[in-house]
């Protein structure tokens, strides 16, 4: 059993509350291990910045999680995996840093018409990593894509069930089905938040694949794998933090919305901001 003081947590960001969802998967599959959430609110939306940008934030996050002894990272961003997973990599040898995709081949796997629909920002549907990606995993299948910046911001502003929502959930579902989808995915951790809404629209056996608990399976792995004696002993229940470039009250009214978890979060010190 390792000592108590050597259980580093993992550190786990997003540009805003969308990476939550990805957090509650992580917990889940690993209930001890001591949580660092950050939400790079003051740059949101990531969807619409330049790769340059999001390197910078990367690493501005990965150093503040070093500070605080992190021992891995989680990217719970589509966008920031796409643009920055390499860099952060290329930092920072030594941690277990894991990203998100959109889940191209468990949906090809599924598809039966052989077309199949990605929601995401525009940043992750443009990036050379997501075209190697649809390239590589869709065997033959054909990858219609759906930019939705206005679901990001629908989450950000807990507009999760109003028209505004069903408007946008409604259209952009409708654009992927008539091209012949049979299989979604949620290419953007924001998106599971709108989950309920989509399931209005395309009912509720529709594939719909969503981005986190594959995420969260290939971290506990890692971490199992090449850091045991750092993973926290069963029970050890290393809390969870909430921290934010932004608005501290208002992340804890999303995490409060969102998770229904009741945790106060701080201000991200701003040498990091
Ligand atoms: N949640 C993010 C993702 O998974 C990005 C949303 C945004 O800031 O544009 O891509």
């Amino acid at each position: 059993m390792p000592p108590l003081s050597d259980v580093r947590p993992i550190g786990i960001y997003d540009s805003g509350a969308g990476g939550l969802s990805t957090l509650r998967d992580i917990r889940h599959a690993l209930p001890d291990e001591p949580l660092v959430y950050v939400a790079d609110s003051a740059h949101l939306p990531y969807g619409e910045k330049s790769q340059e940008f999001l390197e910078r934030r990367a690493l501005a996050i990965a150093d503040y999680f070093v500070s605080r002894h992190a021992r891995a990272i989680a990217v719970a961003c589509n966008t920031a995996t796409a643009a920055a997973i390499g860099t952060i990599r290329a930092h920072h040898p030594d941690l277990v840093v894991v990203g998100i995709e959109p889940a191209i081949k468990p949906a090809a796997q599924l598809s039966r018409t052989g077309v199949i629909g990605v929601f995401a920002t525009h940043g992750t549907l443009a990036s050379p990593r997501f075209a190697a990606l649809a390239q590589r995993a869709a065997s033959g299948a054909r990858v219609v894509l759906r930019p939705c910046p206005d679901w990001v911001l629908l989450v950000e502003n807990g507009q999760l069930d109003d028209d505004a929502a069903r408007a946008a959930v409604d259209s952009a579902a409708t654009a992927l089905l008539d091209a012949g989808a049979d299989v979604l995915v949620l290419g953007c951790t924001h998106f599971p938040f709108l989950l309920p809404m989509l399931r209005q629209r395309v009912g509720p056996d529709f594939p719909i694949i969503e981005p986190g608990p594959a995420l969260a399976r290939q971290l506990a792995y890692r971490l199992r794998t090449e850091a045991p004696a750092l993973v926290a002993p069963a029970g050890y229940a290393g809390g969870c933090e909430l921290l934010t470039s932004g608005d501290a009250s208002r992340l804890g009214e999303q995490a409060m919305q969102l998770l229904q978890w009741d945790l106060p979060a701080e201000r991200l010190p701003a040498t990091w901001r």
